[in-house]
């Protein structure tokens, strides 16, 4: 058995994260690769109730202090009852966001210090880091502008204005700099195929 590898795709709005993810378990599936696809917030029983809670209501409901909190035991629980099984298991683990979304939309844009994302982190779910992060990057406008399409910009985040993506856009882009091990940056503006294919360009080490 191989060991398996742990994927997250990160970006604002409306960047193709859950398209990609897809394609990439089937072009994985084409090498005999078993991936499991999944998301945050949730990916679990439990996540998934606390996804409610998180993407229901007035922008205001919660402060972006209570959201870290609600972001961080949703993970808690994906990582113990979903991520860690499969990886053990010996699959691969595609998640659709992860932790860096907290640091981006919590820290970044809604002002929480990233050291403090990252003790929730390393107490919640043990510090675990995806192998490899792709961030899918698109112009925060054009991003918004897609999301608009797909489904009206309806959550509580999709909602924020103009400089809260923007500075969404402007942390994943600082993380990929500076967390260059870890990170691959890709366009996104370029057709859904050629961004699947970038991603399985970069995974080629891995691949039998
Ligand atoms: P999505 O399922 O369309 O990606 O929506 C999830 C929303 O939740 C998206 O606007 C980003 C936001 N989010 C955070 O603010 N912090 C997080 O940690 C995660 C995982 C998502």
């Amino acid at each position: 058995m191989t060991d398996g590898r742990f994927l997250s795709l990160e970006g604002g709005e409306g960047a193709g994260k859950s398209t990609q993810a897809r394609a990439l378990r089937e072009a994985l599936a084409t090498r005999g690769i078993h991936a499991i696809v999944t998301r945050e917030p949730g990916g679990s029983e439990g996540a998934e109730a606390i996804r409610d809670l998180l993407m229901q209501g007035a922008a205001s409901r919660w402060s972006p202090h209570a959201e870290a909190l609600l972001f961080a035991a949703a993970r808690a629980d994906h990582v113990e009852k979903v991520i860690r099984p499969a990886l053990g298991a010996g699959q691969w683990v595609i998640c659709d966001r992860y932790v860096d979304s907290t640091r981006a939309y919590q820290g970044a844009a809604g002002g929480v210090d990233d050291a403090a994302i990252l003790a929730l982190h390393a107490f919640g779910s043990r510090g675990l880091l995806p192998d490899r992060t792709y961030l899918l990057a698109l112009p925060a406008a054009e991003g918004a502008a897609r999301a608009m399409a797909r489904d009206g910009g309806g959550d509580r985040f999709a909602m924020r204005g103009e400089d809260f993506h923007a500075a969404v856009a402007q942390a994943f882009d600082g993380f990929a700099a500076r967390e260059a091990d870890r990170y691959r940056r890709i366009d996104a503006m370029q057709p859904a195929p050629a961004v699947t294919q970038a991603i399985l360009d970069d995974l080629a080490d891995w691949l039998p």
